[in-house]
């Protein structure tokens, strides 16, 4: 995770990388620092949040880069947070990523020398450019040398002083160039540098970079190569909270839009043919994405008869199960490790396949043979939320294009019932959520992915440990913990499986739990049968998949609010994670 912002231009860098940073928290959160560079390096680093610090940052220069770190070496403190120095004080390093054989690289350079300050493996990396850097006084080649030297995966910005440049090298973690008026920027991605330009170069593994005030080049290794220059269409005004309390408010409220958006940029025509005429579908993904995947077998196996299994990233890849045909990595900030390793194993074992993603450039894009994006826009929030609903239009329209247009008119006004629920009254449910400790969330069929999705958003926001189940598998085992503080939370909609839920919630009623239902408008039974009842608008299941989803961010994101939680920064959590 962490995330790295560089600038070399006209402008004092230190506060248009503070700013930066800020955009990027979302990465990490536990420490920040800047280095800027004249004739000599200054630095500030500190621990905590950018918000938290209460001193001024004063650092002077044109040059300088910075860091909002997560940690993974070392505690997070003063000493641990980036910048890292060499032992002269001459070079200065961020470093997203993590550097596999920095055990031994220390002892080799603390035998010839070198001091060391901190505890993460990133220190290595600028105390081996320092070595090169005394034989060759050329940063570039420097830090080309010393990058031969590493395993493992980084993002990097390098500043020193005696070289008027700024280095950036990239393999494994994301980096993207913006392409100014003579001022050039170096981000984990283009967020804080949408205020600047529109102009974005997206790194390969492999690049290094020379950005100075007039030019951009870039090598892989020693050769010079160019990468096209594309544009970002999103707005500055897109990464603000827009007058909302929290990003994760305005994104919930950003939904309707957002999966309107993706279900009309999904061209069904164009799919890839290897998508409509594959047999059977793996879905490999972590968190949300995951969850998302899940939603997509039952709808898919349901709706056209076509097998589908969904594995984690982080298991596929260890475990790889028998594969063959379609592999489809679903990931909203397309840089996941687990999901990536697992796209590229997919495709050693002569798969083909799909990524779907948020992020334009993404390694996600890079490494599958399509993609299709999503046009969630930005999501700042840790909470996955729009992208999560873009990425079921994405995939709802895959079992519509699978099963000949047959929910073309259904998506195309699901966007409605989306809005609808969004000025839901859920004060009495929050009021039953936020005194407890533990909560239960069921459903079946798609409903229990969306139970799933629904306690891990409640879980990670407000800290009330909650657990989805398979409506039908609560009997088995957590029973146990069923008493009147353990409140539950069932996804009832009309179907099939409505008869067997309502047994499920008497059987929950006479063990003492209150069950709060989710179910359709003019429900005749549950109201009557349970402690609170959310009336969802009557339409077709899959839109009432969306809108149960939908309720239970909300739930989560108002029960958090009443606890006074960090609504978009939750404790230990990053958005995007980039390590294994
Ligand atoms: C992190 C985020 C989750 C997200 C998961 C997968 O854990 O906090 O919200 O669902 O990563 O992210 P991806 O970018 O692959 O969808």
């Amino acid at each position: 995770m962490c995330g790295i912002v560089g600038y070399i231009g006209r402008r004092q860098a230190a506060p248009l990388i503070l700013e930066g940073l800020k955009k990027l928290e979302y990465r990490g959160y536990d420490s920040f620092g800047i280095a800027t560079l004249g004739s000599c390096i200054e630095i500030e680093k500190h621990k905590g949040r950018i918000s938290e610090y209460d001193g001024r940052i004063l650092l002077g220069g044109t040059t300088g880069i910075g860091h909002t770190r997560w940690a993974t070496h070392g505690i997070p403190n003063d000493v641990n947070a980036h910048p890292h120095l060499d032992c002269s004080d001459r070079i200065a390093l961020v470093h997203n990523g993590i550097i596999e054989n920095f055990v031994e690289l220390k002892k080799a350079l603390t035998a010839r020398g070198h001091i060391f300050r901190s505890e993460t493996d990133t220190e290595v990396v600028v105390h081996l450019i320092e070595e090169e850097y005394a034989k060759k006084a050329d940063l570039l080649s420097s830090v080309r040398s010393a990058l031969h030297h590493l395993k493992g995966s980084y993002a990097l910005l390098v500043i020193a002083t005696g070289s008027d440049c700024l280095i950036a090298a990239r393999n494994g973690s994301p980096l993207v160039l913006g392409i100014g008026d003579n001022e050039y920027f170096a981000a984990s991605d283009m967020t804080p540098v949408l205020e600047y330009t529109e102009r974005a170069v997206f790194l390969e593994d492999g690049d290094i970079a020379c950005l100075t005030r007039t030019a951009v080049d870039i090598y892989q290794d020693a050769v010079p190569v160019s990468r096209p220059v594309e544009l970002i269409d999103w707005s500055p005004e897109e990464v603000k909270k827009g007058g909302f309390a929290h990003y994760m408010l305005k994104e919930i409220y950003e939904q309707p839009q957002a999966f309107f958006n993706t279900l009309r940029a999904i061209n069904k025509s164009s799919l890839p043919a290897f998508v409509c005429q594959s047999p059977s579908v793996t879905l490999v993904a972590c968190g949300s994405s995951y969850h998302a995947g899940l939603i997509f077998k039952y709808l898919l196996e349901e709706s056209c008869g076509i097998p589908a299994r969904v594995d984690f990233g982080s298991e596929f890849r260890y475990f790889l199960p028998p594969v063959d045909g379609l592999v489809i990595g679903i990931t909203q900030s397309g840089e996941t490790a687990d999901t990536l390793t697992a796209l590229r194993e997919a495709r050693i074992h002569n798969c083909r396949t799909l990524a779907i993603t948020n992020v334009l450039g993404s390694s996600a894009s890079r490494i599958a043979d399509a993609t299709l994006f999503m046009r969630a826009g930005p999501e700042i929030s840790v909470a996955a939320t729009k992208s999560f609903v873009a990425q079921l239009a994405v995939l709802m329209q895959i079992v519509d294009a699978r099963s000949e247009g047959r929910f073309e008119d259904i998506l195309l006004h699901a966007h409605q019932a989306i809005e609808e629920v969004l000025l839901m009254d859920l004060s009495d449910a929050v009021m039953q959520c936020k005194g407890t400790k533990s909560l239960f969330y069921i459903g079946r069929g798609p409903f229990y992915p969306v139970a799933l999705e629904g306690a891990l958003k409640m879980k990670e926001i407000s800290y009330i440990h909650a657990e989805g189940y398979a409506a039908g598998e609560l009997k088995h085992g957590p029973f146990a913990l069923l008493s009147p503080e353990t409140p539950v939370i069932a996804i009832c909609m009309p179907g099939e499986t409505y008869g067997v839920m309502v047994s499920n919630i008497k059987e929950i009623k006479a063990r003492g739990a209150p069950v709060i239902a989710l179910g359709s408008e003019g429900d005749q039974e549950l109201p009557d049968l349970v402690d609170g009842f959310i009336p969802l608008p009557k339409t077709h299941p899959f839109v009432q998949v969306l809108t149960s989803l939908v309720v239970l961010q909300i739930l989560a994101y108002r029960t958090a609010v009443a606890l006074g939680r960090d609504i978009d920064k939750p404790r230990n959590l990053a958005k995007s994670v980039t390590v294994e």
